[in-house]
Formats: structure tokens, sequence, C-alpha cells
């Protein structure tokens, strides 16, 4: 591991929307940064623009399709010699649609990226650094992942299990005493690239579909004010879409014989 002076911010999913957005607001902190996505040419736009804010800031892009459970591997290997002092898994995507109607192909590629790579990254990024101090790892969820939406049942299922995941996973660091804490982001609708891939379009016009929306730009404050309080969850009201910062809100058994570990 490289010095802990040293140390570097990852963004998944820093390409477009909340993930670009995010990773401008932490170079404009002095965070080095660790951007990745499968697009190279948006991160080296990203980081011609950070180059322009902030020419202290060392931008390192890894080009990386999350998707396959095996690379989601390979780029934590090579991320070895990095100290990260924060993990931002963002990447993500939508679709909408029926049950009936959804392109299993579609289905599939998301349930790996929003589950599986998230549950890789995450639990590798613990393993390493759960008694490092400062360290945090913050997971982007949705409103979408507390109250279901219609149109977007899978897709909220698998904010749901980001939401379960993490806040079971800040539970049990604040039960280890661990100096690692984990946080959830629940956007609500954000002006991003998300709309045209949940609908397989390349038309999108939030301001048509939305009396109300954030920018990226707004999302990526919100995510750097819940990076500097001590809440778990920084959420998106629904009803006037206002931000709000949480301690967990799921229900939660600390009681170990609830369970039957041996
Ligand atoms: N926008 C909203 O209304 C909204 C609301 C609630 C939650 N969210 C959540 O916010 C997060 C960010 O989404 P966004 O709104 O900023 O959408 P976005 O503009 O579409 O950004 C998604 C990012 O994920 C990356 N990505 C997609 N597939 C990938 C893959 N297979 N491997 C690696 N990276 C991949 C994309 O980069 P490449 O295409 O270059 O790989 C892009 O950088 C997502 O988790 C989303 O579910 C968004």
């Amino acid at each position: 591991m490289k010095s802990r002076d040293n140390k570097y911010t990852v963004i998944t999913g820093s390409s477009s929307g909340i993930g670009y957005a995010t990773a401008i607001a932490f170079a404009k902190r002095d965070k080095n940064l660790i951007v990745i996505a499968r697009r190279k040419e948006k991160l080296e736009a990203l980081k011609q623009e950070i180059a322009s804010i902030n020419a202290n800031v060392e931008v390192v892009i890894k080009v990386c399709d999350l998707s396959s459970a095996t690379n989601a591997h390979s780029l934590f290997d090579d991320l070895e010699n990095y100290f990260i002092e924060t993990w931002i898994n963002n990447a993500g995507f939508g679709h909408y649609g029926s049950v009936k109607d959804q392109d299993l192909d579609k289905i599939e590629t998301m349930l790996h990226l929003n589950i599986e790579a998230l549950t890789i990254l995450s639990t590798r990024y613990v393993s390493k650094y759960q008694n490092e101090p400062g360290t945090q790892i913050i997971n982007i969820s949705s409103r979408g992942g507390y109250i279901i939406v219609p149109n977007a049942v899978t897709y909220c299922a698998t904010k749901f299990y980001v939401n379960a995941f993490t806040e079971g996973l800040a539970h049990e660091l604040k039960q280890a005493k661990a100096k690692l804490v984990a946080k959830i982001l629940a956007p609500a609708a954000t002006e991003t690239e998300f709309g045209h891939v949940a609908n397989n379009t390349f038309k999108y016009d939030y301001k048509k579909q939305f009396n109300q929306f954030h920018t990226a730009d707004q999302m990526a404050g919100f995510l750097i004010a819940l990076y500097d309080s001590d809440k778990t969850i920084g959420e998106i009201s629904t009803k006037d879409f206002s931000f709000s910062l949480k301690d967990g809100v799921l229900p939660y058994s600390d009681n170990p014989l609830q369970n039957q570990k041996s």
C-alpha cells in the first residue's frame, strides 16, 4: 500500500451524471481520484476538466465493465497499491417496463452491476480497510430502494438490496467498532443519462417528465453533505424533493439469537 498521505477517492460510474459531478466536487476538495467506467473518452474529458479546476489533484483512469464479477475482482486487485480513503459505488442503471415484458439480457446485466459488483467491491474494500481511520464507503441507492415504483419493479428491487446490504453493513461496522463507516445516498429523479438508459431511448427530457428533479451537481452537493456528516443515509423526499440526513431506517435485529449462526 502506498503512503497514507497519498490518499484516493474511488468513484465507479464517473463518466457521466452523479458520478461525474461527484468527481468534480471531490477534486475541489483536493482529493485524488480513481475514476471508473466503460467509456474512456468521457473519463479523459473528466480528467481534463479537473485539471483546469484543480491542477494539484491526481486523476487515475480505470476503464472497466463492472457487469462482470471477474472484472470487479481484477479492478480491486489492480488498485492494491493505492491507499483508498473513500470508495463510492455509484455505477448503476435502471429499466422501465413491466416484469412480464422485461428484456432479460438487460435485466441480468443490471443485476450484475447494481447488486453483484457493488457487493464484491464493498466486501473487498471492507475486508482491507475496516480498521483504517477516516475511511468511508458510500453506496448510491435510490428513493426507489425504499418505495416500489410502478414500471420499475426489478430496478427498485436492486436498490432495496443496496439499502438492506449497506444499512446492515453500517450496523456491523459500528458493532465491531471499525474505523470504516458505511453510508447510503438515495437520490430521486436527477437529470443524468439515467432516463435515456432506463427507457432505451436517445431522447429523454427531465423537464417534461418531472415537475421537480435535481441536477447532478446538486446531487453531488448532497453526497458531500453526507460524506461530511456522521449520519448513515442521505435521502431525497419524493414529496417535496428536500434532502435530509438520517440514521438507519430499516428494521434491524441486533439480537444474535434471532439467526442460526453456529
Ligand atoms: N438519475 C436518477 O434519477 C437516479 C435516481 C436514483 C438513483 N440513481 C442512481 O444513481 C447512480 C448514478 O446514475 P446516474 O443517474 O448518474 O446515471 P448515468 O448518467 O447513466 O451514470 C451511470 C454511470 O454508470 C456507469 N456504468 C453503467 N454501466 C456500467 C458498467 N457495466 N460498468 C461500469 N460502469 C458502468 C456509466 O458509465 P459508462 O456507460 O461509461 O460505463 C455512468 O458513468 C446509479 O446507481 C443510479 O441507479 C439515479
